[in-house]
């Protein structure tokens, strides 16, 4: 099955790339490659390479910097994902997509579910959340998986900021008041690839709006411990940094975070038989692989 990977440079898109499974041939295209806010740009590609699936990884992720252009957030988060999922429409063909926590208010003392209601604080999930609907209008086949605290070895994400830090401070100060899921970006491509699987397999699939990401849930404080733990224990690190916790006040944003990201991912389990990765052991494995990448 050929299968459009956008975004390919990304964490996510690099995973996906790299762990293309037997019966798929994934052709991945870079935002210089292919700017998915460009509609003509999209209809051609799709037309010129035919896939029978595509697999949306592009994103503008830059959630403080959206505050102030927000224009270019919603033509790649929202215009991106209607001319893709019009492209696919057209051909017939399902498309795969990601969203995020940042849908959600953030204030809620349960995890949430894929029913309850949006409400985004600010430009990046409102932009996020206007491309989820772009795209369940333009494309009846469509797919989307919520995630949250995406991480990988490849990309800019909160594990390599802190082995940064950690290996330049003594201690670092990091927010304990926001829970959510972190997730690695393998465990999101591999997600993608068991759903494209089952599609292939069985000519549908149960499509809408899931939830994946990884278990269990922790604070941004709590997850900067366990990264500086198993670094040094990995010998990545010298020491350890003593690490502060600190209130989401005492650390101003451009964008609102929201202070509960916790998703629940029960439906994905229940309708697709895909759960949640432990987020430690696949902390582990992009520890070692930025431990081998620095050897
Ligand atoms: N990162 C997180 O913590 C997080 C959390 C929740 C959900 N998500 C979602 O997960 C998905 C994957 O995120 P990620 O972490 O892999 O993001 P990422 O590393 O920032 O990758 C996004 C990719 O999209 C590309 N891109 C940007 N504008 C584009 C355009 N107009 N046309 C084509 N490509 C374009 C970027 O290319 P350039 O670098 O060349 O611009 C980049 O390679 C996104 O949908 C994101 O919203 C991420």
């Amino acid at each position: 099955m050929r299968v459009l990977v956008t975004g390919a440079r990304g964490q996510v898109g690099h995973e996906l790339l790299r762990h293309v499974p037997d019966g798929f041939a994934a052709q991945g295209l870079s935002s210089a490659e292919l700017d998915i806010s460009d509609a003509a740009q999209v209809a051609e590609t799709v037309k010129r390479l035919r896939p029978q699936l595509i697999i949306n990884a592009a994103a503008y992720t830059a959630v403080d910097k959206a505050e102030s252009e927000p224009e270019r957030a919603y033509a790649v988060n929202r215009d991106g994902v209607a001319h893709l999922a019009r492209a696919a429409a057209d051909s017939g063909i399902p498309l795969l997509h990601i969203s995020t926590d940042y849908v959600f208010a953030g204030d809620a003392d349960r995890p949430y579910r894929e029913t309850d209601p949006t409400a985004p604080s600010g430009v990046y999930g409102a932009s996020k959340l206007a491309g989820e609907l772009a795209l369940a209008e333009h494309c009846p086949q469509h797919l989307v998986l919520r995630t949250s605290w995406v991480f990988g070895a490849h990309g800019n994400n909160f594990v390599k900021t802190m082995l940064r830090l950690g290996r330049e401070r003594e201690e670092l100060a990091v927010v304990a008041d926001q829970r959510g899921c972190p997730t690695s970006a393998a465990s999101i491509a591999a997600a993608l690839w068991q759903l494209a699987g089952q599609y292939r397999n069985a000519g549908a699939l149960r499509w809408g709006v899931y939830h994946f990401s990884g278990a269990p849930a922790c604070s941004w404080h709590e997850f900067a411990v366990e990264i500086f733990r198993q670094a040094h224990a990995l010998g990545l690190l010298a020491r350890a940094p003593r690490v502060k916790a600190i209130a989401t006040r005492d650390y101003p944003t451009a964008a609102k975070r929201p202070a509960w990201s916790v998703l629940d991912c029960s439906q994905l389990i229940h309708s697709h038989g895909i759960s949640p990765a432990d987020w430690r052991q696949d902390l582990h494995r992009v520890l070692q692989e930025l431990g081998a990448l620095d050897a």
